[in-house]
């Protein structure tokens, strides 16, 4: 019996590779038979795949970044399917304390480079007559919180940015929606579960008792990805075990 691969030789891009969510992705989306360009400040560590898995290292926010990608893709797999912009900081500033230089940092990561690196890859997207667009948003997409200054504005914008693409891209055959995780275990969220009043505080909101894996948010990243989900465009998803579903 044949395997049932649900990303068979689908071409997929994926920023932030290297940890947390995104290297979750990443492999889910080899396990499910994708071809993937894994992209992080250092190349992830991804073992060879025959050739399925290439690796670019490089900062998301320089101004050759967006060619450099769409480069390495064509030069690589000559095509484009999926692209996932996941890379993303949270440097944490209240309106009293973020600085103008962490508020430009955040903004240009988490919005402004997943901009450009979309407006490269759109005309690759639009010859593969059914193009995915993933996004991560948040649930601070929807809701604010403390010293989330530029944080929570970068994760509304993505919220915006994302139905935009929708509107714009619907017409390719391409949908674009967002990922709104809730607290997960990551590089970027460890250190706000080293306070005990943070993690319980998140485990007793969330109705299903637990901080979120990484894994968690990789089956509805692999599902919005598949042809499954071809109707399903400029929807924000929560992946928050219910924490959000009460206040
Ligand atoms: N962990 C959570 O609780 C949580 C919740 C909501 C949303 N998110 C979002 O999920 C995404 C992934 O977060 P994570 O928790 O896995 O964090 P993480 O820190 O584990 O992973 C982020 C990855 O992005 C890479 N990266 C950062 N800046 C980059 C740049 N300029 N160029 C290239 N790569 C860069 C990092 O090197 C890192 O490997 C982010 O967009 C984040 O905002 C996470």
């Amino acid at each position: 019996m044949v395997e049932r691969k649900l990303l068979r030789d689908k071409v997929a891009i994926v920023t932030g590779a290297g940890s947390g969510i995104g290297e979750s992705i990443a492999r889910r989306y080899v396990e499910e038979g994708a071809l993937l360009l894994a992209i992080d400040l250092q190349a992830p560590g991804f073992a060879p795949h025959d050739g399925r898995v290439a690796m670019l290292a490089l900062d998301i926010t320089e101004s050759d970044a967006p060619a450099r990608i769409r480069d390495e893709v064509e030069r690589r797999f000559g095509r484009l399917d999926i692209l996932v912009n996941n890379a993303g900081i949270c440097q944490p500033g209240s309106i009293e304390d973020q600085t103008a230089e962490s508020w430009a940092r955040t903004l240009a990561v988490n919005v402004t480079a997943p901009f450009l690196i979309t407006q490269a890859l759109v005309p690759l997207l639009q010859d593969s007559k059914a193009g995915r667009i993933i996004n991560l948003g948040s649930i601070m997409s929807d809701f604010g919180g403390p010293d989330l200054c530029a944080y929570g504005t970068s994760k509304h914008a993505m919220a915006g940015f994302t139905k935009s693409l929708a509107c714009d891209l619907g017409r390719y055959g391409i949908t674009a929606n967002y990922l709104q995780p809730g607290s997960i275990w990551s590089a970027m969220s460890r250190p706000h579960m080293a306070n005990p009043d943070f993690l319980r505080y998140w485990e007793t909101k969330t109705p299903l008792g637990r901080i979120g894996d990484p894994e968690d948010v990789a089956a509805p990243a692999v599902f919005l990805a598949t042809d499954e989900a071809k109707f399903i465009t400029g929807a924000g998803i929560r992946v928050c075990g219910g924490a959000m579903a009460s206040f």
